[in-house]
This record gives C-alpha cells, structure tokens and sequence, in this order.
C-alpha cells in the first residue's frame, strides 16, 4: 500500500502521496493540491520545500554526511582530482582510463579563449569585482559558440560543458591579471587543470614559474570541497534559470551572480575581511563574540552557520586540518588562523551558538588557504565558483534530459489590496 499524507483543506479531504529517497528521506507529493482544494504550499527561503528529486548529491545536515554520487567527500578529497570529480559529477561515474584521458585532453585543448574576448577586459576598470567580470564574460560565452544557445541540442552540450569548465579558469586568472595590470599569461598544454590555473594566476613574462606542487595538491582539494552542495542557493537558481531551457552559459552565469551574495558563496571574502577587521581594531575572540551576540551590532560570524548542517560541516574540518598541513609545509606564519581557531573554540563553548546549532560552514577557514597559495581576498568568491562549476553544469544537465521537466513558476499569497479603481490626477489627495 503506497504510504500517504492524509490533509483536510476548505472542506476536502485528501490523502497525498509519500516519496521516499533513497536515503530514506521523505516528501509530501502536492503536484495535486491546488487543482482538488484550491490551497497553495507556503514556504518563504523554501526551508521545507524540495523543489526537485535528483540523484546527484546527497547531504545529510544532522549527521555532517556529504556524498557526491554516492562517494563520500572524504573519499574523494583524498584520493580524487578536481577534473576527475568534475566527471563524476556531470557524467554519474568515476571516468575508466580513456575517459578520463579524453577528458583531460579536450579541457586542455579548449582553454584559450577567442582573441575577441580579451578585448572585453579593456572595458573594466581595474578595481571591477571579478565576480561581475566573471559573469559578464561567462555570458559572452554564448556568442562566440550560437549553437550552444540551443539547451535542448543534445549534439553540443558535452563540447559546451568542455569549453565551460576549460576556459572559466582562463576568464579567472585573466580577471585577476587584469586587476593587477599583469599581461595575461596564456594556458598550457603541458599542465594540468590546477596547475594550469596557478600558472596563469601567478607566471610572468619575466621568468619561468613552477606551481608548488603542494600549492596545487591543496587547490585541487578546496576545488573537490566546493564542487556541489545540491540544493543551495546558486545551484537552485541554475535550475530555475535553465528551466526556461536557457542556454548553460547564461544559466552558469546566473548561478555566479547568486554565489557572489555574502550570505552564501560571498562569505568566504566576508570572513577574511572580519578577521582583518578583528585585528585592526585589536579585539579579543571573547569581544567580538559579545558583538555578535548583541543583535543591535548587526554583526554576525561569518563562515559560520547554515540551512542544513545543524551540525558540522564536513567540508570545514577536511579545510581546517588542510590549512594546518599547508601553512606548515610552506613555512606560513598566518596570525588570522590563530584568530580563526580562537574564534571557533570561543563559539563552539559558547550556548548563543550551541542553541542555534551554528558550526564553521565550508568559508570560515578557506579564504585563509587561498591567501597561502597567494590568491588574494576579492578573488576568493571566484574560487568558490570556479570549484562550483561541475555541480552547476550536472544539475543543469540532469534537469535537460529530464524529459518531466517543466519551466519553474511558484504560485504566491497575494496581500495587497483587493478591487481597486484608477483616480484621476484631480481628484488625488
Ligand atoms: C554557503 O546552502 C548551501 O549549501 C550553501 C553552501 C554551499 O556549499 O553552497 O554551503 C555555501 O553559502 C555556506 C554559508 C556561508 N554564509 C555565511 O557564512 C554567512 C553567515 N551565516 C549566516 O548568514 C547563516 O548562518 C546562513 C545564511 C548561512 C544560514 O541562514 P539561515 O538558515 O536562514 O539561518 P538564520 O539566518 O535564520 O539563523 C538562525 C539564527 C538567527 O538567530 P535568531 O534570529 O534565531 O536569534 O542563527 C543566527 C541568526 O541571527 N545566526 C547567526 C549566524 N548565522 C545564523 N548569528 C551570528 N553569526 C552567524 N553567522
């Protein structure tokens, strides 16, 4: 006997089916509820809504479980590379030998981008965020490969995810050359993904550069922690943007724009600039903690808290030991991680946050790692994207070759006023 809701709304009964996942999570099934009572679902920020079933990315918040495809983050962080968990992601299997090879290969033969397009780096000023950089060009995409403006042409969408994740490290490392009045280093064949990306960030014509190999083990890591989060914020505005069937470059793009808010993918800068803040100001852990606890002082912890994990992130412990090996093999002296740390164990003691279950989410201690591989503080939401990316692209893909999939449209309560009628300009108040 399938298992069911029973509801009583404006006088109708209805019994609405149970979905189960397959962790065993449960959803009410409405699709029915307005066409047999007339009542809508209300749910602002959508905190007991899944807008969506899908069988990329699982995250159990109680028990601080993340899975991509079913492997364990952990798994993944230690074994994995950033290219072959993009794959995984995207395609729902580990890549065999060839796979990954071909793979591999088409990223790098397809990470230039079209001479035109660094002329649209003249346009920005130098101190242009490289989020707005970032989406703007990302966009631009579209017009230099129209037939990817087609979602639903099966034929392009692989070349098309190819050139996304190829050249969005270009776009970064140039946006970042460009703040800096640094000529663009050009990508090469001869590196790989996060080697690649280090040499365009940081070579110069000047001389020869050499990625640290432990630099580029630890992007590689940071990249796999941000590569897909289900649901959040940015991957939800993806789907709802691609639900019009929007090409994936403007999808992408728009899923930039959402990140780049400090409440979400914003927050790692935010948690730099508040440990900057903290010691120019030289307040204690215990000070500033008092601040935040004071709801008049507006000021909250960043890098602290989320939606779903009301315990810890597990991507924030995996950064946190990482931060730890890093500075320590590249002989860095960080005082804002001893702040960092500081700060967390004054939080975790403290019952403002014990009652409100807040734990460091996955940006409290990344930025500190992006300042050991020299990434500096306005390029951190970019790294956040640049990680993100696979994540987008899979559930954009996975919504396509659905073929149940409608355009998204929420209904609302409406609370305005009721029949109202034009005055003339003469007889106003
Ligand atoms: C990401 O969704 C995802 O998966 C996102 C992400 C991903 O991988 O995509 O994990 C990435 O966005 C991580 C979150 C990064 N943002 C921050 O670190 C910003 C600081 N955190 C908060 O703004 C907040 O915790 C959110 C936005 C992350 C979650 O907000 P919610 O779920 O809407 O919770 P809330 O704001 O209603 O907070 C509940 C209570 C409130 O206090 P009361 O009104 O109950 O007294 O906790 C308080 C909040 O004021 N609170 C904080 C706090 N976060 C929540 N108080 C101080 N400092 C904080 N950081």
């Amino acid at each position: 006997m399938a298992e069911t809701a029973r509801l009583s709304v404006n006088g109708v009964d209805l019994d609405l089916p149970i979905i189960t996942g397959s962790e065993g999570e449960k959803a009410i099934d409405v699709a029915s509820l307005r066409a047999k009572t007339g009542a809508v679902t209300l749910d602002p920020a959508f905190m007991n809504t899944a807008s969506t079933s899908s069988a990329i990315t699982f995250l159990d918040g109680e028990k601080g479980i993340l899975r991509y495809r079913g492997i364990p983050i952990e798994e993944l962080g230690e074994h994995s590379t950033f290219i072959e968990t993009a794959y995984l992601l995207i395609y729902g299997h580990l890549p065999n030998p060839t796979e990954k090879q071909k793979f591999e290969f088409a990223l790098t033969r397809h990470s230039m981008i079209h001479e035109d397009m660094k002329r649209f780096f003249d346009g920005f000023p130098m101190t242009a965020h490289p989020m707005a950089i970032l989406s703007a060009m990302v966009t631009s995409l579209s017009s230099f490969y129209p037939y990817a403006l087609d979602a639903k042409a099966d034929e392009y969408r692989d070349i098309t995810i190819i050139r996304l994740i190829a050249k969005l490290a270009t776009l970064a490392a140039f946006s970042y050359k460009k703040s800096i009045g640094h000529p663009f280093m050009y990508p090469r064949n001869n590196l790989d993904y996060c080697a690649n990306f280090m040499h365009m960030m940081f070579a110069v014509p000047a001389e020869d550069y050499v990625a640290d190999p432990v630099a580029v083990k630890a992007l590689n890591l940071l990249l796999i922690l941000h590569a897909d989060h289900e649901q959040n914020c940015s991957t939800s505005t993806v789907r709802i943007v691609g639900s019009a069937q929007t090409n994936l470059f403007a999808s992408i793009s728009a899923g930039i724009c959402a990140l780049w808010g400090p409440l979400h993918g914003g927050a790692n800068q935010e948690v730099v600039e508040m440990l900057t803040d903290i010691k120019v100001k030289g307040l204690t852990a215990k000070q500033f903690i008092d601040q935040v606890k004071d709801k008049k002082s507006g000021v909250k912890l960043m890098g602290f808290g989320h939606r779903v994990y009301k315990n810890f992130d597990p991507r924030a412990k995996i950064i946190k030991k990482a931060c730890d090996d890093l500075l320590i093999k590249l002989g860095i002296k960080d005082p804002m991680l001893d702040m960092a740390k500081e700060l967390e164990e004054a939080a975790l003691s403290d019952p403002y946050f014990i009652e409100r279950k807040l734990y460091p989410n996955v940006d409290f201690y990344s930025g500190i790692i992006y300042r050991a591989l020299g990434i500096p503080t306005q390029m951190f939401t970019v790294m956040f994207a640049l990680g993100r990316l696979p994540g987008w692209i899979a559930h954009w893909k996975e919504m396509m070759e659905d073929a149940s999939t409608k355009i998204g449209r929420p209904r609302q309560v409406y609370t305005g006023p009721t029949l109202n009628h034009y005055v003339p300009l003469d007889k106003r108040a």
